[in-house]
C-alpha cells in the first residue's frame, strides 16, 4: 500500500459503493476503485430523498431589509470588565490567578489523561471575560500538511491555495485557523494525526466552543455559507455521512472523517482518547485492523483507519458515543469532487442570474460586511436546495483520492483531472473572494489572469 499523505485521507472514501461492489482477490487500488462506482439505483434515491428532505435554516440570519443599516456584529458582545469602553476581546489580557495551564501535571500530548476539562475551559472563561461572552459561536479551523516539501512537483502549490482558500473563509467569517505543519505525536502519521492536532487545539483555544478539522485537500466553495450551528445545539460531533450506509450496509465510505466539527469538551477528549486507541501508536493497531475489516467488509486494506473507527464507534457503541454524534448529510458539509466540479459553472451562471435582477445582491461592499450580504442572498437561495442535484453553491468540495502533495492519486481519475478540478474549484472560491476586491477569473481553468468587474456588475 502506498504512503499516504500525511494529515490526508488516503481514501476514495467519499462515494457510497454500490452494494455488489468489490470482493474477489485483486489489488487494493482496484477495490478501492470500486468504491467509485456510480451509485445503484436505490442509493441514488435515497440521495435525492435526503437533498429535498427539509433543510432548517442554519442560525437565523437577521433579514436586514435594502437600506437598514446593518446590525453592529460587536453588538453581540457584552461589554465586561477586562474590556473597558472597547467591548471586542482583549488579547492582552492574562490574569496571573491560576489555571489549569499551571498545574505542571496538565499535558498537550494524548498519553496525558485530561479530567474535568469543562470546568476547567469554564474556569478559564471566566477569568477572561472579554472571550467569555458569545464563546458558543467560536470555531477554530484546524488543519495541516506534511513538514518536507511534496513529492508531486506542483504539491506545494495545490496544497498553498489551499490554505489559501481556508484563509479567505476564516477571515471572512472571523475565525480562528490553526495549521499545522508536524506530527504532534510522531507514530500517529496520515489519517491519524489530526486526532493530536485537534486535541491540542482544544487545549490551546479553551475559548472556543468548535474545532473544525478540514484535510488540507478540502476547500470552501460557497464563501458564503456558515454552519448551521443551532442545529448541533445536542450534538457534540458533526461528520458529513449517509446514516443508511452506515447503520445497514456498514460500510466504510458511509461517511468521510476528513472534514469534522467537534466540540470543546471533555466528552471530546474521551472520545478522542477512545478513538485514538484504533492508532498506529498503540499496541493494539493489527487488532483493530482486523476488527474493523470484520466490522466494515468493504474496507479495502488491512491497516486500521480513523474513518473506519468512527463507523465502528456508531455502530457497537451508538449509546456512548453515536448518540452525540450528528451525521451531516443534508448540505455538503464536506462533498465529493467529481460529484461538484461539473456543476460549478451551471451553478455560477444561475447566482449571476438572480444577482442580475436584484440590485441590493450585486451592490459593491467590504469584506468586514459580507455576511450581511450572505443573508440578503437566503431568499433568493430558498428554492436551490442543498447538496446534490442543489443550484446552491457546494458548501465544501474535498479531493478524495487525488492526493495533491505526493501526486499518488488514485488510478481511477488521470492526474490531469485531479488537477484540472482543483484549479476550477479553487478558481470558483477565489471568484467570490475577488468580487470584494474588484475583479474576477472569467474562465474558471485560468488561474493566472482576472479582469476587472465593472460597476453594477453582472447587471
Ligand atoms: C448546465 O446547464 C445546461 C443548460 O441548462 C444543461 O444542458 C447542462 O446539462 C447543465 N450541466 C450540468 C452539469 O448540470
Amino acid at each position: 500500500m502506498k504512503p499516504p499523505e500525511v494529515y490526508q485521507s488516503q481514501f476514495p472514501a467519499q462515494m457510497p459503493r454500490s452494494t455488489n461492489a468489490g470482493g474477489g482477490r485483486r489489488s487494493s487500488l482496484t477495490i478501492a476503485s470500486d468504491a467509485f462506482l456510480f451509485f445503484s439505483g436505490a442509493v441514488a434515491a435515497l440521495l435525492l430523498v435526503w437533498t429535498f428532505s427539509t433543510f432548517s435554516t442554519p442560525q437565523p440570519h437577521q433579514t436586514p431589509s435594502f437600506g437598514a443599516p446593518v446590525s453592529d456584529p460587536k453588538s453581540s458582545f457584552s461589554v465586561t470588565d477586562d474590556v473597558g469602553c472597547d467591548n471586542r476581546p482583549n488579547l492582552r489580557y492574562d490574569p496571573p490567578d491560576p489555571s489549569f495551564y499551571d498545574d505542571p501535571e496538565f499535558g498537550y500530548t494524548i498519553d496525558k489523561r485530561i479530567e474535568n476539562w469543562d470546568e476547567k475551559r469554564k474556569e478559564w472563561l471566566k477569568l477572561h471575560p472579554s472571550l467569555g461572552s458569545g464563546y458558543e459561536e467560536r470555531v477554530v479551523v484546524v488543519s495541516g500538511s506534511q513538514s518536507g516539501p511534496c513529492s508531486n512537483p506542483i504539491g506545494d502549490h495545490l496544497l498553498l491555495r489551499f490554505f489559501k482558500n481556508k484563509v479567505d473563509y476564516c477571515r471572512i467569517h472571523g475565525y480562528d485557523i490553526f495549521y499545522n505543519n508536524v506530527l504532534l505525536h510522531p507514530k500517529m502519521h496520515t489519517f491519524w494525526a489530526k486526532i493530536p492536532a485537534v486535541r491540542a487545539a482544544m487545549l490551546a483555544h479553551p475559548e472556543a466552543e468548535w474545532i473544525w478539522w478540514v484535510d488540507s485537500d478540502a476547500a470552501f466553495t460557497d464563501m458564503d455559507f456558515k454552519l448551521p450551528l443551532q442545529r448541533y445545539k445536542n450534538h457534540n460531533f458533526v461528520v458529513h455521512g449517509w446514516p443508511k450506509l452506515i447503520y445497514e450496509k456498514k460500510s466504510w465510505t458511509s461517511l468521510n472523517a476528513g472534514v469534522f466539527l467537534i466540540r470543546n469538551g471533555q466528552w471530546a477528549l474521551d472520545f478522542m482518547d477512545v478513538w485514538a486507541g484504533m492508532g498506529p501508536q498503540t499496541p493494539d493497531y493489527e487488532k483493530w485492523g482486523e476488527i474493523l475489516r470484520k466490522t466494515c467488509k468493504d474496507k479495502a486494506f488491512p491497516e486500521s483507519d480513523d474513518q473506519t473507527g468512527l463507523v465502528y464507534l456508531l455502530l457497537k457503541e451508538k449509546e456512548k458515543w453515536g448518540n452525540k454524534i450528528y451525521v451531516e448529510g443534508e448540505y455538503y458539509f464536506e462533498g465529493y469532487w467529481l460529484e461538484i466540479v461539473e456543476t460549478l459553472e451551471n451553478i455560477t451562471a444561475k447566482y449571476n442570474d438572480v444577482e442580475a435582477g436584484v440590485r441590493r445582491l450585486r451592490r459593491r461592499h467590504g469584506e468586514k460586511v459580507g455576511e450581511s450580504y450572505s443573508a440578503l442572498w437566503e431568499p433568493y437561495l430558498e428554492g436551490a436546495g442543498y447538496g446534490k442535484f442543489s443550484w446552491r453553491r457546494p458548501f465544501v468540495t474535498h479531493f478524495t483520492g487525488c492526493q495533491p502533495c505526493s501526486g499518488r492519486h488514485n488510478q481511477m481519475y488521470s492526474g490531469q483531472s485531479c488537477w484540472e478540478a482543483m484549479e476550477k474549484v479553487l478558481n470558483f472560491a477565489d471568484n467570490q473572494v475577488l468580487r470584494n476586491y474588484g475583479f474576477v477569473h472569467r474562465d474558471l481553468l485560468d488561474s493566472a489572469s482576472v479582469s476587472p468587474l465593472p460597476f453594477d456588475y453582472p447587471a
